[in-house]
This record gives structure tokens, sequence and C-alpha cells, in this order.
């Protein structure tokens, strides 16, 4: 049988970890594929040019990674079909075609999702707020809606583009506009949340977030993944239980994967393996 092919597309991406989950779903599902990693030069003439040589070389499925998800966005805008989640997201981080035509979908606010059910930490009427009003944060406010969240409050350093994010979201989707959104300056995020998720970019970085003394939640959860992260550190030493963002990575490879192929593959069992 000819082996189907995947690739991920990045700038950088030679720390990506997607090709080795993939080749473990294969695995699990006895799919021989071939998944590789591609560089791509940061312009949109280039990742173009690469996403169009991929599809006419017979590829399957890409997925796409910082820094063109938005890229991918416009591309498919232009030439073909965004789903739902892509449209709410501004973002695509997962690119097939459809008849014949390049179609791009948002797997990474399911998978943050799925993995927050995978722990079993209750989304069902949660007071859920996010740090951070970039891509990671857009990609995430309808799933978590869709899962039940009750409000979610939009932290950021610069607030005004929280509300830029609201109002983008409000405006282009009817759950969103309907939904209890909300925004505040970081350090002005305090009282008692069901669960924070950190969606900025601070990642392992210097900086620490102005959290504020009053601030407490139930539940804390890091998009990134890694080393430890201050964020998770501090909000354990408060009493919550924590997550780092590896399952999500998982768990959006998962929804990938399912898209391509068709095949369901068991998440939780790969993030074992994995994590290893
Ligand atoms: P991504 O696509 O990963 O979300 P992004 O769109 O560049 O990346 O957004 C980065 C987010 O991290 C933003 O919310 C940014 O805050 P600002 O909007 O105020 O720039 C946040 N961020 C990055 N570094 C930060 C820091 N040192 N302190 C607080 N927030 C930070």
């Amino acid at each position: 049988m000819v082996k189907q092919h995947f690739v991920v597309i990045g700038n950088p991406i030679a720390h990506s970890k997607s090709p080795e989950i993939h080749q473990h779903f294969a695995k699990q599902v006895g799919l021989d594929i071939n998944y590789s990693k591609q560089y791509c030069p940061n312009d949109t003439s280039s990742f173009e040019a690469v996403v169009t040589a991929f599809f006419h070389g017979g590829g399957i499925g890409a997925n796409v990674t910082v820094p063109f998800k938005q890229m991918a966005f416009e591309l498919c805008q232009e030439q073909g079909g965004l789903s739902k989640h892509a449209l709410a997201a501004g973002a695509v981080n997962t690119l097939m075609l459809r008849q014949g035509r390049l179609f791009g979908d948002n797997t990474d606010g399911q998978g943050l999702v799925n993995h927050l059910q995978a722990l079993n930490w209750p989304l069902e009427q949660a007071q859920i707020a996010i740090i951070g009003a970039g891509g990671a944060a857009r990609g995430i406010v309808l799933p978590l809606l869709e899962a039940g969240a009750a409000s979610i409050t939009i932290a950021n350093r610069t607030v005004s583009k929280a509300q830029q994010l609201i109002d983008d979201l409000q405006s282009g989707h009817e759950r969103l506009a309907k939904a209890s959104l909300y925004t505040k300056a970081i350090n002005e995020l305090n009282g008692e949340y069901n669960l924070i998720i950190n969606a900025t970019s601070i990642g392992l970085s210097e900086d620490t977030l102005p959290l504020s003394k009053t601030l407490q939640t139930t539940y804390a959860y890091d998009m990134m993944y890694g080393r430890k992260l201050p964020f998770l550190q501090h909000f354990a030493k408060l009493g919550a239980t924590t997550s780092d963002g590896f399952g999500m990575l998982v768990g959006q490879a998962a929804l990938s994967f399912e898209r391509w192929t068709g095949h369901r593959v068991d998440s939780q069992a790969a993030i074992h393996i994995l994590q290893r």
C-alpha cells in the first residue's frame, strides 16, 4: 500500500513533536504513514508555495504551527473553505483538500477541551479566566463555551487588545454574541475562578505575570509545556490542581489525525507513552 503523506509547517520547526505524536497514532490504528517537518521562510508567498507543492505532490494533510496559523487562515479564505472553529479562531492549524480545494480547520481549542475533560476538570457552568489575548487565547473561547463555561474573563497586559478580541469574536459568531465575556488587566484579575488558563507567550521566559495576591483558582492550566512553569508553580502553592499543555498538543493532533484519516485514536494512551 502507498504511504500517506503528512507534514507540519512552521518556523522554527526542528523542536516539533508532531511527527512523533502522529507516528504513535498511526501505530495505534495500524496505518503506515510518512509525517515530516517542513521549515518555511516567514512570508506569505513562501508559505503558499510550500502548501501548494505539498498538496500537488499528493499530500493528505498538513499541520500549521507558529507563525503561519493566520496565513493558513487567509489562504483558505481566498482559495477554499474554513470550518466553524477556524472561523471563530481566525486561525488554521489543520489543512486538507475537500473536493480538490484547500480546507482549513482549527483543532487547538477542542484539543484543550478534550484534555480538560480527560483530566475530569468540570467545565459545565465554570467561571473561567484566560490570561492573554493573542492567537492562542482566541482559539479556545468558542470550544470552552460549547463545553459549558458560564463566563470567560480575558485578562491581558494590554487591555485594549482583550477588548478588541471580544469585539471581533462577538461580531462574527452568534454563539459568542450572547456569551458572558469580560476583560480585565492582569493585575486586576482577582477573586475566585474555577479555572485559569495561561494563554500568553510568556512561557519559560524570565518575566512573570503580575498576578494579584487575592486571585484564587481550583484548576490552573498552562497552554505551554516543558520544564516547571512559574504560572503553574504559583497556583500549585495556593493549592490548585495544575496541568501543562502537553495533553492539549496531543489532543489537537488526535483531532487532526481523525479529520485526515477517519480513524479515532486514544489520546490518553499517547500522552502517557510520549510524556515518558
Ligand atoms: P500567541 O499566538 O501565542 O497567542 P501573540 O498573538 O503574540 O501569541 O500573543 C501573545 C500574548 O502573550 C499576548 O496576550 C501578550 O500580551 P500583550 O497583548 O499585552 O502583548 C502576552 N504576553 C507576552 N509576553 C508577555 C509578558 N511578558 N507579560 C504579560 N503578557 C505577555
